[in-house]
C-alpha cells in the first residue's frame, strides 16, 4: 500500500511504450468501455501508449487505495475529467497527462489538482500564444530571445493546461483571461481558490507543470517502474 497523507502531493511519471506480456498485462486491468476506447485509436502505438496510461493509473490508485487495479470504477466529470466513484475512494484525487511515450500523473487528499506534460518543439509557437495567451504573456514573451522564449511558452502553456485540468473545465475555461507568471513555481488567485504552479523536470525534451490547491507541505515524485514478467 502506498500512504498518502493530507497535506502532501504525490507525482508520478511513466514510459508508455510497452512490450507485448506487458500490454497484455495492463489490458487485463481495464474496464470494458476503456477497452473499447483503447480499440478506436488509429494505429496500434496509440492503442499501446492508451492501454499504458490507464493501466498504470490504475495500478498506482490500486495501490493508494490498496485494491486490485480492476476495481477501480471511475466517474467523469461534465467536461470528461475522470474522478473515482464510490465510498472507497478515500477523498482521493487524480489527475493525468500524456505526451507521446510519457505520462504524469498527480494524486493528493481531497485537494484539486491538475497536471500536464508536452514534448517540446524546437520552433515557436506563435499562432497558440495568441491565441491561448494575455497580451500580457505575449508581450512578455516577445522581449525574449528564442531559447528562453520557447522555455517560457511550454511554461505558460503546461501551467495553463494544468490548471484548467485541476479545475475540470478543460476547453472549455477562458484561459485567455489570466495571465501567469512563468517561473518555476506560480501563485494564483482564480474561480475563488488559491492556486499553486509549479513544473518539474521528468525528461528531457518534455515540459511538465502541476497546478494543486495551496496547503501542500510536501512534495514527493517518483519514475514509476512497471510490470515485468520474470
Ligand atoms: C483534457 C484536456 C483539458 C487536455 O487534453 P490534452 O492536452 O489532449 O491531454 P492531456 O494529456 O493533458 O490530458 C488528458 C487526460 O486528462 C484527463 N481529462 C479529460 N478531461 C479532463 C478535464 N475536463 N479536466 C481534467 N482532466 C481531464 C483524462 O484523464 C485524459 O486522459 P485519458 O482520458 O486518456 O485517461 C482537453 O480537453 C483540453 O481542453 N485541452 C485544451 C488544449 C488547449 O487548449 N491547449 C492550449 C493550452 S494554453
Amino acid at each position: 500500500m502506498t500512504i498518502l497523507e493530507n497535506n502532501e502531493l504525490h507525482l508520478w511519471s511513466a514510459v508508455l511504450t510497452l512490450d507485448e506480456q506487458q500490454e497484455i498485462h495492463y489490458l487485463t486491468y481495464l474496464s470494458e468501455d476503456e477497452k473499447y476506447r483503447a480499440d478506436r485509436f488509429r494505429t496500434p502505438q496509440l492503442r499501446q501508449r492508451f492501454i499504458a496510461a490507464r493501466g498504470i493509473l490504475r495500478e498506482l490508485l490500486g495501490k493508494y487505495l490498496s485494491c486490485p487495479p480492476s476495481d477501480i470504477v471511475f466517474a467523469y466529470g461534465e467536461h470528461g475529467k475522470p474522478s473515482l466513484q464510490g465510498a472507497n475512494s478515500a477523498r482521493l484525487n487524480f489527475n493525468i497527462a500524456h505526451s507521446h511515450d510519457m505520462a504524469v500523473y498527480g494524486f493528493t487528499i481531497g485537494r484539486l489538482v491538475g497536471v500536464d506534460i508536452e514534448k517540446v518543439d524546437d520552433h515557436y509557437k506563435e499562432a497558440i500564444a495568441k491565441r491561448y495567451f494575455t497580451p500580457e504573456e505575449n508581450a512578455k514573451l516577445s522581449r525574449l530571445a528564442e531559447p528562453q522564449r520557447i522555455q517560457a511558452f511550454y511554461c505558460i502553456w503546461a501551467y495553463k493546461e494544468a490548471l484548467m485540468k485541476a479545475i475540470g473545465k478543460g476547453l472549455s475555461y477562458p484561459i485567455a483571461q489570466f495571465s501567469v507568471f512563468f517561473d518555476n513555481k506560480c501563485h494564483l488567485f482564480l474561480e475563488n481558490i488559491n492556486w499553486h504552479l509549479e513544473t518539474f523536470a521528468v525528461c528531457e525534451g518534455y515540459a511538465s507543470a502541476f497546478a494543486v490547491e495551496e496547503g501542500i507541505k510536501k512534495i514527493c515524485y517518483t519514475e514509476h517502474h512497471r510490470f515485468r514478467e520474470k
